[in-house]
């Protein structure tokens, strides 16, 4: 087998997107373009990558982590000129076939990669071109082809008469390149570049130089147009985002994920959700979250990070980096920070927010709460307008409330504190020491009434 490999490229300003960040870090469903290319190109059987990088190209690198080979384009002169800078890759992946890409075209799936690479091996061709027929072709390289139907090159928007604008088969920017051929192109590559007097060195003049050579180009139409499409700006970004949460909603769905309203719901693709889940408007599921069979999350959630166990109801929540345990019950209106466990079978009301805290099973804190910083026993019952007081300035401290401990409503407890197993707290206390198990903490003022003060007061308008 000879070897494939796949050269990304990432150098681009993103001028048009109009950020200060490169642009192939620009997100679909919450991931950089740049990582749905490198996705789809490993799923895609490609054995080593190289990322062509250049504007902020530390900022991208770091991103990539070390994970693939780095080329570095230092002055930013075109797709040719980008391929040009991995020249020693190219050469150490030769003999063999290397798959030129954009990263700013996301939607490119690991199926097109392969099949492409399977019609360009069998057909023993220098180079194939993934093209496909797409509704707005505006922007775009337009494949054009001679009488027979075969290609003749590709041309960009600018140098494009008005006839050829109204082609709709586009230059997907992704290739499929015998390694040798392409290292002589790009020698070709420079001297259209001198002739023509282009401003960049285009990569897409490859086409024109190998036919001039008697080797076989083609362009391979893809199965799915939507994976040739790629983001200059923000519309076309929006356009992307759209097209991938249709497309991941339409996958869950098929697979017994209820989703009825599909309003203001974004899922990340890593996302995964179980059976009989209903997802309702307004709800965005982020990064690494898995959700449970049969839970409801939305109206109005945001869930990051997070392990939501069977049969769970998150309703206007927010959640980030925490497990919720089966069949627990949060929201209206609540907000779980990172690190939190909430154990199976707890309520938690409207107004309460969890950081870095366990609550045990069936625990119940249905109001106006914060607890953060502590672990919660089973069976705790927490009144309305608690608080775990847990930084004093300095430090935070942690509190710890055991089983069936019952916390009365407007209770402070000040940690480090522990209030022991089956204890109370009376309404009002504020707790500064350890309540010890089956006891009643009371610390608040004794109540005191002063008798017929109202009539001994100098008397209102109304009391003449
Ligand atoms: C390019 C193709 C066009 C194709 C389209 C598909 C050329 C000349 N044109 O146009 O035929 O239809 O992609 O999306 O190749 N980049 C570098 N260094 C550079 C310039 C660009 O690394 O000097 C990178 C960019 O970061 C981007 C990719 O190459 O990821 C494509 O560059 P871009 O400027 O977006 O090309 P298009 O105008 O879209
Ligand atoms: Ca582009």
């Amino acid at each position: 087998m000879s070897k494939k490999s796949a050269l990304i490229l990432a150098a681009g300003e993103g001028r048009r997107m109009k950020t200060s960040k490169p642009k192939v870090l620009a997100e679909v469903l919450f991931k950089p373009m740049i990582d749905w290319v490198t996705d789809a190109v490993q799923a895609g059987g490609v054995d080593e990558i190289c990322v062509v990088t250049g504007h902020c190209h530390e900022e991208l690198e770091n991103h990539l982590g070390g994970k693939f080979k780095i080329a570095v384009q230092n002055e930013l002169l075109g797709t040719g000129h980008a391929v040009m800078q991995a020249k020693e890759f190219i050469k150490a992946n030769s003999p063999g076939n290397i798959l030129i890409i954009n990263g700013d075209a996301p939607l490119i799936d690991a199926k097109t990669i392969s099949t492409a690479f399977e019609y360009h091996e069998s057909h023993k061709n220098a180079v194939t071109i993934i093209s496909a027929k797409i509704d707005n072709p505006f922007g775009y390289g337009r494949i054009i082809r001679n009488k027979d139907k075969c290609l003749k090159r590709i041309v960009e928007e600018n140098d494009a008469t008005n006839a050829e604008k109204m082609i709709n088969e586009v230059n997907s920017g992704a290739y499929w390149f015998n390694c040798s051929v392409l290292l002589d192109a790009l020698e070709g590559i420079v001297e259209m570049h001198d002739k023509k007097g282009q401003a960049e060195y285009y990569l897409t003049d490859a086409i024109e130089v190998i036919l001039a050579k008697n080797l076989n180009a083609v362009a391979y139409e893809a199965g799915n147009p939507d994976a040739v499409l790629s983001a200059n700006d923000r519309v076309q970004l929006q356009l992307l985002n759209e097209i991938a949460r249709k497309k991941v909603m339409r996958e869950h769905l098929l697979a017994g994920v209820s989703i009825p309203c599909p309003d203001g719901v974004m899922i990340s693709p890593s996302v995964k959700i179980g059976n009989e889940t209903e997802i309702l408007p307004g709800t965005i599921l982020k990064g690494n979250t898995v959700i449970g069979e049969n839970c409801v999350i939305g109206p109005n959630s945001l869930i990051e990070d997070s392990i939501i166990e069977d049969g769970v109801t998150l309703n206007n929540v927010q959640c980030f980096s925490s497990t919720v345990k089966k069949n627990a019950s949060v929201g209206p209106f609540a907000r779980i920070r990172p690190d939190c466990v909430i154990g199976e079978g707890v309520k938690a009301g409207n107004f309460v927010e969890f950081k870095n805290a366990t609550i045990g099973d069936r625990t119940s804190v249905s109001h106006l709460t914060y607890i953060g910083d502590a672990d919660f026993g089973s069976e705790v019952n927490v009144g309305c307008g608690c608080a775990t007081v847990n930084y004093n300035g300095k430090e935070k401290n942690r509190t710890r409330v055991d089983d069936h401990a019952f916390i009365g409503c407007s209770t402070y407890l000040v940690a480090p504190v522990r209030v022991g197993k089956n204890a109370y707290t009376a309404a009002g206390s504020v707790i500064t020491e350890d309540v010890p198990e089956n006891s009643l903490a009371i610390a608040r003022a004794r109540q005191s009434v002063k008798k017929d003060w109202i009539i001994k007061k100098k008397p209102y308008k109304w009391q003449k």
